[in-house]
């Protein structure tokens, strides 16, 4: 059957259109629902049904989920004072959501950034309960070693938390790494490399869980992707 809800909620969450807007369109006749025209906003409706405007079939979303190829020298946040925020990077047709980042990268952090408005899919995915390893690519200014694989593997302990044991993966060139870590504290891949006397130089996230950064996806560029494609990825 679907949620039921007033048809000018079901036209303002799934369309930029002020709910004066709605209003104005009903009263001019320009809203259908299965066919029938529609005389008010109260109006109850499913998320299934077949509501147009001006002719035009709209159907009900209420929630977007975004990828972002996050550049550096953006804030992960909805505001900030000082630096450009990664929502500037959303295009104008996924304005009215108000998504916000599922997690945060620094600042100088490149790399995949979910951004959403559904509240409950980014406290599951962000929450180290689910084991949703995060996978980063670092550049270090020193060679890593293969004794530090131990130390990320053993389960770091910090002031603030215990990492769960992370997996350290060693490039040809042992300056580059591949880090896979179940939390998201802050800093936490710098922190790890500087237990080890390694200073990140350089560092993109890769993946969340199965889902990786499209190759396709240049920096600043944002990609819609559907909830259950979403999470096949990511727990797949
Ligand atoms: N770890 C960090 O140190 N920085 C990030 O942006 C993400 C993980």
């Amino acid at each position: 059957m679907g949620k039921i809800m007033r048809l000018d909620k079901f036209l303002s969450d799934s369309t930029d259109m002020s709910r004066k807007d709605i209003k104005q369109l009903i009263r001019k006749k320009a809203v259908t629902v299965n066919g029938d025209i529609a005389i008010k906003p109260e109006t109850q409706v499913s998320e299934n049904d077949a509501v147009t405007v001006n002719g035009q079939a709209v159907l009900y979303k209420r929630f977007v989920y975004l990828i972002l190829n996050k550049p550096a020298g953006y804030v992960s946040a909805t505001e900030d004072k000082k630096y450009p925020i990664v929502t500037e990077l959303v295009p104008e047709e996924y304005r009215h959501f108000d998504v916000f980042p599922a997690g945060r990268l620094d600042i100088d952090t490149e790399g995949l950034l979910i951004l959403t408005n559904d509240g409950e899919f980014v406290h599951d995915i962000t929450s180290p309960k689910k084991n949703v390893y995060k996978r980063y690519f670092a550049r270090l200014d020193k060679p890593a070693e293969e004794a530090d694989k131990a130390v990320f593997g053993g389960g770091m302990e910090f002031k603030d938390f215990t990492a769960k044991p992370a997996r350290l993966e060693i490039c040809d060139d042992a300056h580059e790494a591949f880090v896979e870590i179940a939390e998201g504290k802050f800093h936490q891949v710098k922190r790890m490399f500087e237990r080890v006397g390694k200073t990140v130089v350089y560092l993109k996230r890769v993946s969340i869980g199965g889902l990786g950064l499209p190759d396709s996806l240049k920096l600043g560029e944002v990609k819609e992707i559907e909830y259950d494609e979403l999470l096949n990825k990511i727990y797949g």
